[in-house]
């Protein structure tokens, strides 16, 4: 029986990976603009570190954690997200010792047990920034509008930037409290879900996404309404900064995120050409993860993009994914089946490739003509031709396939003469 790829995991084929590679380098390029340096992170952990940071009551931990016990007897978790792995690197390596601000991004698959569906994978890739070190709302700011950059500079449109603050460890008992209160007095018409989150997890039961859930969570109490002093100061604060930079953002009471460890700051990007899946962007501020795992106090904002829901808006909206690489030169020959022949096509494109040159050269045996169409069809602009005659005179005939115009040029020329008119046209 024919082997295929588990459910809700996605090759990328040729046609999409140099997509990709367009949108992974835009976005490396405006990390490093913004002053964040490539991490590459392991992709499993000790399942531990997920279940303390990101919270042991998440859907995360309880329901979609990809673990294993290894031959060590160790239990292993494949990574459901990349923060929580960037703050135990950070303690480890002991990056922020000396208190400097360390700011780092890493992109790569993830892996969460999830319903597959669109933009809704197991296996999925995001980009993952973080800013640790620094408690000022500056680094909020840092982080959303580096986010906001990203997606400008791959042409997305029409997102809307939502955000709220879900408190801290000082502030929040007390609300969770009231939450508790007013859903106990408002249980008809909650899901089972719900239900059996009232007391485990009150604040998830805010972005329920069920019709009389959200009815009945309209009326919640809201966080913004039930922070301390530095909370509310904190969320002014990112607010003003954000007003200042003219980034438009709506307040959005019922964001709380699917992760445990934020405190004050949380946010998302929207787009509406994802269906239900619709965020391609959350983050969020959590001052309390590094303990929460063992390590120092140290402060933390970052935010995690996920690269096939902005590979998908941008196919939607028809975004450019810049030029696709392709040979700039197709070698033919004009006898496949004389062997001198191919050995110079052989010999004369791998001459190409090594002066920079992209070629590419038919080792089918085909006809001269079904050559010579793949070459049109391939998009190249020259195809160099091969044959008896041109062996012996130690030439090669080229033909510029825009034009239809064919001239001979000597072998010992022929990187000289591609170079000229490749530079000419400000190419390679
Ligand atoms: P998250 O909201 O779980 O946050 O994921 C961030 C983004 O990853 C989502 O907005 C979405 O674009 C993408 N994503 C999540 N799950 C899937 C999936 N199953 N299939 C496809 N794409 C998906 C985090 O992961 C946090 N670590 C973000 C963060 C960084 N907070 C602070 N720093």
């Amino acid at each position: 029986m024919e082997i295929k790829a588990p459910r809700g995991v996605r090759d990328i084929l040729p046609e999409e990976s140099w997509k990709w590679a367009y949108i992974l380098n835009v976005l490396r390029d405006t990390s490093s603009d913004f002053g964040y340096s490539e991490v590459h992170l392991p992709i499993f952990e000790h399942t531990e570190l997920f279940a303390r940071g990101v919270g042991d009551t998440t859907d995360i931990v309880e329901k979609e954690m990809y673990t294993f016990t290894d031959r060590g007897g160790r239990s292993i978790t494949l990574r459901p997200e990349a923060t929580a792995s960037i703050v135990r690197l950070c303690i480890e390596h002991n990056l922020s010792g000396s208190g400097a601000p360390v700011k780092v991004w890493t992109a790569g698959p993830m892996f969460r047990y999830e319903r597959p569906q669109k933009g809704r994978f197991r296996q999925f890739w995001q980009i993952d920034a973080e800013f640790l070190g620094v408690a000022s709302p500056m680094a909020d700011a840092d982080i959303i509008t580096l986010s906001i950059e990203c997606f400008r500079r791959l042409g997305l449109r029409n997102l809307e930037v939502v955000i709220n603050s879900v408190g801290c460890p000082a502030c929040r008992p007390a609300y969770r409290d009231k939450l508790v209160k007013y859903f106990k007095s408002n249980v008809s018409g909650l899901c089972e879900l719900c239900l059996s989150r009232i007391e485990r997890n009150p604040l998830r039961l805010l972005d329920c996404k069920n019709e009389n859930c959200s009815r009945i969570t309209d009326n919640a109490p809201a966080s913004t309404e039930n922070l301390c002093g530095e909370c509310s100061e904190h969320f002014a604060a990112t607010i003003k900064l954000l007003q200042e930079s003219e980034i438009v953002y709506k307040y959005d009471k019922k964001l709380v995120r699917g992760l445990d460890y934020y405190t004050k700051t949380a946010y998302e990007i929207l787009s509406g050409e994802l269906g239900s899946q619709n965020a391609v962007c959350g983050g969020g501020r959590y001052d309390n993860l590094s303990e929460t795992i063992g390590g120092p106090r140290l402060h933390g904002v970052g935010f995690a993009a996920g690269i096939e829901r902005i590979a998908l808006v941008m196919e939607q909206q028809q975004c450019s994914f810049g030029e696709e690489p392709k040979p700039r030169v197709y070698v033919i020959s004009h006898d496949s089946s004389d062997e001198t022949v191919q050995k110079k096509v052989y010999n004369l494109t791998m001459k190409l490739r090594k002066n920079y040159i992209a070629a590419e050269m038919d080792l089918t045996g085909r006809s001269f003509k079904s050559q010579l169409k793949s070459a049109g069809s391939s998009g190249v602009r020259f195809a160099c031709i091969i044959g008896p005659e041109e062996v012996r005179v130690n030439n090669v005939s080229v033909k510029d396939l825009t034009s239809g115009e064919q001239i001979s040029v000597n072998e010992d020329n022929i990187i000289e003469y591609f170079k000229i008119f490749f530079e000419q046209k400000g190419c390679k």
